[in-house]
């Protein structure tokens, strides 16, 4: 049975059968641990070579690390924010004219991953939106709230900005020149996932979102301020990514692991529920251009003795995309269907 909405208002006080995961593939939250040493980056520090060097330390470790001092003014995000908890809570009505389960279509509100292939759903509701060029797409973009439009350019605007000074750092943090990856990625794209995943009455027996990577290039990730949800696989072991309010959650996608020859890592990662509160992230998706080919970088392993050569064959990026939508999202690494003989 395809699930519909989840965001009705009602609370569910058992977890419907369709979103019951089998035994072999549940949360265990109660093995989930802190992550101490979760790399936290000043981006406006003016030390650039330190920069730099935690920059690759956090890449090549975790895949992830937290920005402060980002540039993103305080006021862009809380409207952001309460703007998407408005678009949430409007009348079922008024978010059915923009249901669809139909993944090419964007924007498009739906629920769990992909409905109609899945066999468990995800206790999650999402809506997805194009943000580049804004102008190309913001006539399409939900009406309501009133503001929605307004805000959410906003936003987009300045988490572009936030992007394109990731992408350098992280290319200079392979001892790349500066701009290679605005060159090797073309004319970005830009998605957004605004992400609700309602209080669920038994987080043990499902997902938000279940394990994944991200198949784009770069991820920038607003976390609810509050609650916590996020959950990176280190070594083997689910560790959680507690909010700070200051901060984005930033992470390498498929993109930049094949770019950087495997020495930076799209790691596994998920949402899980919780019995209390709604839980709201905004997952902004660096996306290189459809026609963009990638290929690890050819500094990464030409230069180098021995039998260094490149992992990953050269693929373009809309050969990838249709790759990746039309597995399901826990399964292999998409990566791995990439790789040279
Ligand atoms: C995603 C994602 C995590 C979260 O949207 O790709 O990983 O905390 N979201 O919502
Ligand atoms: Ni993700």
């Amino acid at each position: 049975m395809a699930a519909k909405l989840l965001s009705t208002g009602f609370r569910h006080s058992t977890l419907p059968e369709n979103y019951v995961r089998p035994l072999s593939d549940r949360p265990r939250l109660s093995q989930v641990s802190q992550l101490e040493d979760f790399p936290l980056i000043d981006i406006s520090s003016t030390d650039r070579s330190r920069l730099v060097q935690k920059i690759h330390q956090a890449c090549a470790r975790f895949g992830f690390f937290q920005v402060i001092n980002h540039g993103v003014s305080k006021a862009t995000i809380d409207e952001m924010v309460s703007v998407a908890h408005e678009f949430f809570g409007m009348p079922m009505d008024e978010k059915m004219k923009l249901y669809s389960d139909d993944p090419t279509k964007t924007p498009r509100l739906s629920t769990s991953f992909n409905v109609k292939e899945e066999e468990v759903n995800n206790w999650r509701d999402y809506l997805r939106l194009h943000c580049y060029p804004i102008d190309k797409y913001v006539h399409e973009w939900p009406s309501n709230p009133p503001s929605f439009k307004e805000v959410v350019s906003k936003y987009s605007r300045e988490i572009r900005e936030l992007g394109l000074k990731i992408e350098e750092l992280i290319s200079e943090s392979l001892g790349l020149e500066k701009d290679y990856m605005k060159k090797v990625l073309g004319e970005q794209g830009q998605h957004m996932a605004v992400n609700y995943y309602p209080p669920c009455p038994e987080p043990e027996l499902t997902y938000g979102l279940p394990a994944h990577t991200d198949p784009n290039a770069l991820t920038i990730l607003l976390q609810d301020a509050t609650v916590c949800g996020l959950q990176i696989l280190i070594d083997g072991h689910w560790f959680a990514v507690n909010p700070r309010p200051d901060a984005f959650v930033i992470n390498i996608g498929d993109q930049l692991q094949a770019l950087s020859n495997g020495v930076y890592k799209s790691v596994w990662h998920r949402a899980v529920t919780n019995t209390e509160n709604p839980r709201l992230s905004i997952a902004s998706f660096m996306c290189p251009d459809n026609g963009a080919v990638i290929s690890p970088a050819k500094p990464l392993w030409e230069a180098k003795e021995e039998e260094a050569k490149p992992i990953y064959r050269d693929y373009t990026y809309a050969e990838y995309y249709k790759k990746f939508w039309s597995r399901n999202l826990d399964q292999e690494h998409c990566l791995e269907n990439f790789l040279n003989d």
